[in-house]
């Protein structure tokens, strides 16, 4: 918890928590409120709503909520210090030197940061090689001869490594202590145990993570060495699965078009980009992976999957559509004609040819029923191979209409009884359905009214807050109800003014889903008599309680003497419910 005085309340209190979750949740103004898809659970229809006065977010779905840092706690699940951090660096807050940490933790903080300054001086160093070292005329030309001009070469920061096998080394060897260098992965041992540069002859291509600091390279044979593409390896600061090659300067168009194009290479990426289509990343080698999949989401969920249409690109297509759709993403595929890859295609055709064809790029489904229309279907057994080839992508269809719709798009043009094509569809859906956990759903009774109101107004009306608190409490209207602890909670906290997500720490999640919700809803202020006739409302309900037991009593026929002394009182709280 954010703790007056410290810090973390520092940062809260100047934090805009519209501007943090918009960047991992594209928010869309609606109302007083922001609205978007909930980045905790999977949906099609926004139920994620921010409240930029209450600075709490709060999802009617899945019941997630809380204020700025509990959502980054969540989302990079990660511990409140660095949620807190990660807040302020989002803001531009000036972080004060961070609190002595567990003396492990410090080195390997001060190595990454070391780590990535070697990246940046290694990518000056290769870019330096290729633009004024001698051996670089050679990789000039072999640029050129791709395509790339100098400027294109600047911008994309592509160098070179030598051959020589040190040159790196020797480069950085005065300024870094051997056990970084190797660290790196910039660097390999031979037998005799030295240090050399693990590129060598190599164009090089630097990998930023999503913020734009370099961290890794991507090196390009010239010739036909092998591997044809040597990566760095997975490092303190590189991890390939969650990286997207090109992401950091794709972001503002990514959010811009709400869409990306996913390519397989570096050398894609950069053409797509050259194009004057900036919203493109490479998943760098052919499968996508899950995280890859998280960092793309916080952007878009719309991609337009570009692979190269060999058969290695067509089952990283497949694979990649899987992954997607499982996320809910919204999916075509672009297969270029001509066996061509989006680099070689753009160079071969142009831009307005590319452009043309990515805005014509089908859905996923239309892509791979042509697909499996390609495949031999003269027998039964080939036949069974194509349905087979597109069931699983049909089952994924979350909307059973769009699936039915399908289910007959398919059986027409692979000419299959659509019977029974449906009674597979309907076999797997069942299997599909006994494999879904139950929902653990935190079920929210519906609420009177008359409590929603007042809860809101022990939060908000200023005028009399404290007076309305003391009231429930002397009559302990709210003994009994669903909602009694929030009230509890509520009133005990009615002299302090405290803030929507200080109340919530107080509740259970159950109850801080209910508090959010009444606090999310659009409402006028509210005035002493509404908050009387509220009031009004909870006496009877007690009255009518009281009547209830009562009733129960007289009929289990109490003993004469007790039976008069319930029939008076059943008359005196009917009187008081007959006045009101
Ligand atoms: P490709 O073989 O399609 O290369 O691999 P490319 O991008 O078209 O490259 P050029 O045009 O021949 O230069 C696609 C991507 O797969 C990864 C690289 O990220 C490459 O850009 N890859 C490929 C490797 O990591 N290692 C390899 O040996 C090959
Ligand atoms: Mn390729």
């Amino acid at each position: 918890m954010a703790e007056a005085g410290s810090f973390a309340e520092k940062v809260k209190q100047q934090a805009d928590i519209v501007r943090v979750i918009g960047e991992y949740v594209r928010l869309r103004k609606t109302g007083q409120n922001f609205t978007g898809l909930c980045p905790f659970h999977q949906e099609k229809t926004p139920s994620f709503a921010v409240h930029p006065l209450r600075q709490i977010y709060h999802c009617f779905g899945c019941g997630a909520g809380g204020d700025v840092f509990k959502f980054v706690m969540e989302v990079d699940k990660c511990p409140f210090p660095e949620a807190v951090r990660t807040v302020a660096e989002k803001c531009g807050i000036a972080i004060p030197r961070p609190p002595e940490r567990s003396p492990e933790e410090r080195r390997e903080n001060q190595q990454r940061s070391a780590l990535v300054e070697m990246h940046g001086e290694a990518a000056t160093f290769f870019s330096r090689q290729l633009h004024e070292g001698a051996e670089g005329k050679v990789a000039m030309a072999y640029l050129e001869d791709r395509g790339l001009d100098r400027e294109a070469m600047k911008r994309f920061g592509l160098g070179f490594a030598p051959f020589s096998g040190d040159a790196l080394r020797r480069h950085l060897k005065s300024k870094y202590p051997e056990k970084l260098l190797e660290a790196s992965g910039l660097f390999s041992r031979d037998q005799s145990g030295r240090l050399y540069d693990r590129f060598r002859r190599r164009i090089m291509f630097p990998i930023a993570n999503d913020a734009g600091k370099i961290i890794a390279f991507g090196g390009r044979a010239m010739g036909d060495d092998m591997p044809k593409y040597l990566n760095s390896p997975e490092s303190p600061i590189y991890s390939k699965s969650n990286v997207l090659y090109h992401l950091d300067r794709a972001k503002e168009a990514l959010r811009r078009n709400d869409f990306a194009i996913l390519v397989e290479g570096y050398m894609d990426a950069i053409a797509v980009a050259r194009a004057g289509i900036a919203n493109v990343v490479a998943s760098c080698g052919t499968s996508l992976a899950e995280p890859q999949i998280k960092l793309l989401a916080r952007f878009t969920h719309r991609v337009v999957v570009n692979y190269d249409p060999d058969t290695a690109g067509q089952a990283a297509t497949e694979r990649s559509l899987a992954l997607l759709l499982e996320k809910e993403f919204d999916v075509r595929v672009l297969a270029l004609p001509g066996n061509a890859d989006p680099d070689k295609f753009l160079k071969e055709q142009g831009a307005a040819a590319y452009g043309k064809l990515l805005a014509q790029a089908p859905p996923y489904l239309d892509y791979l029923i042509a697909r499996a229309r390609r495949m031999d279907r003269s027998t039964a057994e080939g036949k069974l191979a194509a349905l087979n080839f597109l069931m699983p992508y049909l089952q994924r269809l979350p909307n059973k209409l769009l699936r039915s719709e399908w289910a007959s798009r398919i059986a027409s043009e692979l000419r299959v009884d659509e019977p029974v094509l449906r009674e597979a569809l309907r076999r797997a859906a069942a299997e599909r359905r006994s494999e879904v956990k139950p929902k653990t759903e935190l079920l929210v009774p519906p609420i009177r009214p008359a409590e929603r109101r007042l809860m809101r107004m022990l939060v908000e009306a200023e005028g009399f807050r404290e007076k309305l608190g003391e009231m429930l409490a002397a009559e302990a209207l709210h003994r009994g109800l669903e909602t009694e602890r929030i009230f509890d909670a509520l009133i005990s906290k009615v002299g302090e003014h405290p803030d929507a997500a200080t109340l919530a720490a107080a509740l259970e999640d159950r109850d801080r889903r209910v508090l959010f919700e009444v606090l999310f809803e659009e409402a006028e202020e509210a005035t002493w008599e509404e908050a009387e006739s509220c009031l009004a409302v909870l006496r009877s309900r007690s009255v009518e309680n009281e009547l209830a037991e009562l009733q129960k009593k007289i009929e289990a026929k109490a003993a004469p003497t007790e039976l008069n002394r319930l029939l008076a009182r059943r008359l005196e709280l009917q009187k008081i419910l007959a006045q009101r």
